[in-house]
């Protein structure tokens, strides 16, 4: 969703915050704007992509400046109602990622007091109310807004007359990087990298006033002391390193991301947490929070915990939960979350919190607002996913989840020895996936001439027909549903026709005979089928019309080499449909609104 920059240093500001913009560009947007401090502010913004802007774009000199891209929630994607947005006078200008969910009322009030808005926005009512308070310091300004301010927002203001910037948060991401004579901010860390990877992670109620050399934090008035964090990411690690899309390098890198995972893991180490986390306390058992691809991680977990530990788990949606009445009697929960920023969560995450719930968040994002909101916090070691369609840092949540669930004491202690080695043996699995590609592309391309597509999985593998209903809708915009085959017959069974080609995951495990049969039911209403099957399974084959073969392990890890084959089958569907596979459309990677 949006994303916001600013710079304060010795360089040209503008082709930094263009470039600092394209590093966002993952996070999704629908127009693009700067803002350069010069000897007045000169502003420029147009719909589309940053490259548009770019080519646009006047050259401004000067060395402050902000940038954003946006997602539009209140407003058209246009020109007016892009960021940066200024004051009357033009003396000011901010941009802003998040919601102010009051900005209705503000609105009428400053137009009472002779304020003239241009846009639709809610950012609008940000410059004006600065204006309104600003006698001459941006920081006083900027402090005595924020309260006046209802909902989300990370916010970064510049004013014609300083030479600084001021940047404030409340419950939308911002960091700060700590550059020689330059520092840089921005709603996440990839453009930071090329300039620094010291950071200071800004928390909510937090502003901070930015030269070239200096940087000051203030909360409630006062000065405060705040830890520097060395990131670990590198520049590297957020280029497409000679793929076409950001996606196929992250389906490339899952054989490492899974080797990273385990290189240092002992079965004997003592557990992240505790047997009391499992444990049922006062009737209140143990909950898996998430949204989207991360919610499927966490039904692949339900299902493991209560084969493997014995214990009953409850996965919601965290975009249910928050705006439920009722709080789930909970006593601990696990939250998944690749972003660490997804609004619904970091919702809910509060309302449990409030409840007394303990909290284990799981999520690739160090310093992410899910962390520190978290009672403990378990990194995923995908390093930064940039494709918005998220598939490497799904694996690296499977192999944490499997590593958690098998550190502790198991009912089946040869299932658990089984999985261990499985899972040591996981990385050359992956790369033999890898190494089907272009079997994977064919099949690909086959269901690519189609418009609707059903998934169908059963036990460990019911979330992964979801994954894989999920990846492929999001990014060829084929229309996808995944089931749990037996449910087939409960009434989706109605839109089976010859042009509905149904996708199977068969596991060799107790679910493989009534697999067998759903599949044959779907063959007699003339439906074609793609199957996953395992290297030793010689009868699925005599039934299907193609099928793709995926490395022999235990039906408990088989999700794994599921979801790698699927998210392959479909980043080659819309390869062939020819979509935006990196942007898909109305999509956003860290969805920060509820
Ligand atoms: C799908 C996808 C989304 C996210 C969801 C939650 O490919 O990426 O469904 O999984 O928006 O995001 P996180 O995990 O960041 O909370």
């Amino acid at each position: 969703m949006c994303g916001i920059v600013g710079y304060v240093g010795n360089k040209p500001t503008q082709p930094i915050l263009l470039r600092a913009l394209k590093k966002l560009e993952y996070r999704g947007y629908d127009s693009a704007g700067i803002a350069v401090l010069d000897r007045g502010i000169s502003i420029h913004k147009d719909t589309g992509r940053v490259e548009i802007l770019e080519r646009s774009a006047p050259m401004f000199s000067g060395v402050i400046g902000i940038g954003h891209t946006r997602w539009a929630t209140h407003g058209e994607p246009t020109k007016v109602n892009a960021h940066p947005h200024v004051d009357c006078t033009g003396k000011l200008a901010v941009v802003h990622n998040g919601v102010i969910t009051n900005y209705q009322q503000l609105k009428e009030e400053l137009i009472r007091e002779g304020h003239k808005f241009l846009s639709e926005t809610d950012t609008e009512v940000i410059p004006h109310l600065i204006e309104k308070y600003y006698a001459g310091d941006l920081e006083t300004a900027v402090t005595e807004t924020l309260p006046r301010l209802k909902g989300s927002y990370a916010i970064a203001v510049i004013a014609k007359t300083e030479n600084r910037m001021v940047v404030a948060k409340n419950g939308s991401p911002l960091v700060i990087g700590l550059g020689t004579n330059e520092n840089i901010v921005a709603s996440d860390i990839p453009p930071l990298l090329e300039y620094t990877n010291r950071v200071i992670y800004l928390d909510d109620g937090e502003i901070g006033i930015i030269t070239k050399d200096t940087v000051k934090i203030s909360k409630s008035g006062r000065e405060i002391t705040k830890s520097i964090s060395v990131v670990d990411w590198k520049i590297d690690d957020v280029e497409k390193g000679g793929y076409d899309h950001f996606m196929l390098k992250e389906i490339h890198e899952q054989p490492n991301v899974i080797r990273k995972a385990i290189i240092n893991y002992d079965p004997s180490l003592t557990p992240m947490v505790g047997g009391d986390f499992w444990g049922n306390k006062g009737g209140k058992g143990l909950l898996i929070l998430a949204c989207g691809t991360s919610y499927h991680a966490g039904l692949v977990a339900k299902y493991a915990i209560e084969e493997l530990m014995d214990i009953p788990v409850l996965v919601e949606f965290a975009s249910e939960v928050n705006h439920r009445e009722r709080v789930i009697p909970a006593a601990n929960a696990i939250v998944l979350t690749q972003s660490g920023e997804t609004a619904d969560v970091l919702v809910s995450m509060k309302k449990l919190k409030a409840a007394n719930c303990s909290i284990l968040a799981i999520t690739n994002v160090r310093g992410s607002s899910a962390s520190r909101l978290a009672n403990k916090t378990l990194y995923t070691q995908a390093g930064p996913e940039l494709s918005v369609a998220a598939t490497k840092s799904f694996i690296a949540q499977l192999m944490e989840l499997y590593k958690l669930i098998l550190l502790q004491p198991v009912v089946n202690e040869g299932l658990r020895q089984q999985l261990i080695s499985d899972l040591r043996l996981m990385p050359n699995y992956a790369q033999q996936i890898l190494d089907n590609e272009s079997h994977i592309s064919d099949c690909a391309m086959y269901l690519s001439q189609y418009s609707n597509l059903f998934y169908i999985g059963r036990g460990i593998n019911y979330g992964i027909a979801l994954e894989g209903a999920l990846k492929i809708k999001e990014i060829s915009y084929i229309h996808a549903e995944g089931f749990a085959a037996g449910e087939l017959k409960h009434g989706p069974f109605a839109l089976l026709q010859k042009d509905t080609p149904v996708v199977a995951i068969v596991n060799q495990d107790s679910t493989y005979d009534a697999m067998l049969t759903n599949i044959k039911e779907v063959k007699s209403r003339k439906s074609p089928v793609i199957a996953l099957i395992r290297e030793d399974d010689h009868e699925t084959e005599k039934l299907v019309d193609m099928i793709i073969r995926v490395p022999n392990t235990h039906s408990m890890s088989s999700p794994i080499v599921n979801t790698i084959t699927l998210q392959l089958l479909a980043y080659y569907a819309a390869k062939y449909r020819g979509c935006p596979i990196d942007f898909p459309r109305n999509l956003a990677k860290s969805v920060t609104v509820e």
